[in-house]
């Protein structure tokens, strides 16, 4: 299993039935994080789950070896004409669970996996797939392995602070059961709220993940970054957050076209594109930052592209992030 969030990550919203092999095209790409939600109104999980089995199954890589995070999506954010993965009127601590156990059914497709501590509360499987059936890959002796998810985010902030610690101490439970292995937040923009959340955590109980939307209307999560960083934190123990933005590319037209990223991409022989997401893989220039670039592109070409700038040897230098920073932050 991963240690920790790898640095690129597959954001899989919005790709409806392409899902399954557009996950594959990017585990083939070099991907080895994927993100989905138990969301039907933008996601696909099941899809994801059938997408690992296959990778699996072609020997492609192994369930293990690919991070798999997904997110509790309170009331507000779901879509009530689809499936839910809770009951929308049970108290927020079970919905958190019963959501989290649906994710762990929707990921772990195939006949190796053992459930059966799962308990009474764990759901049926979201829909029903071809691929659960067949039982090619198991054997009569081999072991059957308790199901796990990397990650576990809160989706978004719930209606009051009250309900919010409820559901965040709910997943700290999750992962001290051993059915999540980090738990982290998304869309968090407030940095009061932010401390608010990290105040009543000791440091062994802090988010793993921060995944937020970077964009100028939120000036690109400038008030937050420092409190991710265990270098510039006084009070992180040393424990990084890694910072997981969306929106890099789709929010951030004017970047593409600033001269800062078009010469670093001239040299590099690089789309500007490729460039804005190394700025973001490089730590954006914020000492001690932790960063994991999350893509979701639909185009062979955009993948290898992804992959060769955030994984690649090819770095940004020190004048390149600083002006790149400088058009960004503004300083
Ligand atoms: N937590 C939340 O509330 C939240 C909200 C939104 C999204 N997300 C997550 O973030 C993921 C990414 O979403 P996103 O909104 O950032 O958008 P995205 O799906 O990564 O893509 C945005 C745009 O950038 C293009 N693109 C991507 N990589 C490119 C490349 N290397 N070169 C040129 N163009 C490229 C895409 O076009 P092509 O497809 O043509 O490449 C698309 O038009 C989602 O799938 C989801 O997992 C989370």
């Amino acid at each position: 299993m991963l240690a920790a969030c790898p640095p690129l990550v597959y954001g899989t919203a919005w790709k409806e039935g392409a899902t399954s092999s557009l996950v594959l095209q990017a585990l083939a790409a070099g991907f080895r994080g994927i993100d989905t939600a138990a969301q039907r109104k933008h996601y696909r999980e099941h899809a994801v789950g059938e997408a690992l089995l296959a990778a699996e199954r072609a020997r492609l890589v192994r369930r293990d070896e690919v991070w798999v995070q997904t997110k509790y999506t309170p009331i507000a954010g779901q879509d009530r004409s689809q499936p839910l993965p809770y009951s929308p009127e049970a108290p927020v601590r079970e919905q958190v669970r019963a959501s989290a156990l649906a994710s762990l059914r929707a990921l772990h497709h195939g006949s190796r996996w053992d459930f059966s501590g799962m308990g009474a509360a764990a759901p049926a499987p979201q829909a029903p797939s071809a691929v659960d059936g067949d039982k090619a890959t198991a054997s009569a002796d081999e072991p059957l392995t308790r199901p796990w998810l990397d990650a576990l985010l809160l989706h978004s902030p719930l209606g009051s602070l009250e309900d919010t610690l409820e559901v965040w101490d709910e997943m700290q439970r999750l992962r001290d059961e051993g059915w999540v292995r980090n738990v982290g937040f998304s869309n968090i923009y407030d940095a009061r709220i932010w401390d608010a959340l990290l105040s009543i955590q000791g440091s062994e109980r802090r988010p793993a993940l921060l995944q937020n939307r970077w964009h100028a209307s939120t000036g690109h999560d400038v008030s937050l970054l420092a409190s991710l960083s265990p270098v510039l934190s006084p009070n992180s123990g040393g424990a990084a957050v890694t910072y997981q933005p969306f929106w890099i590319l789709s929010g951030n037209g004017g970047l593409l076209s600033a001269p800062a990223v078009r010469s670093a991409a001239e040299r590099l022989e690089w789309t500007p594109q490729m460039v804005v997401l190394r700025f973001v893989a490089q730590g954006m220039g914020v000492g001690g930052l932790s960063t994991s670039v999350l893509c979701g592109t639909t185009n062979e070409e955009h993948m290898r592209q992804t992959v060769a700038a955030v994984l690649g040897s090819e770095e940004l230098e020190d004048g390149e992030m600083d002006a790149i920073r400088h058009v960004v932050y503004g300083e």
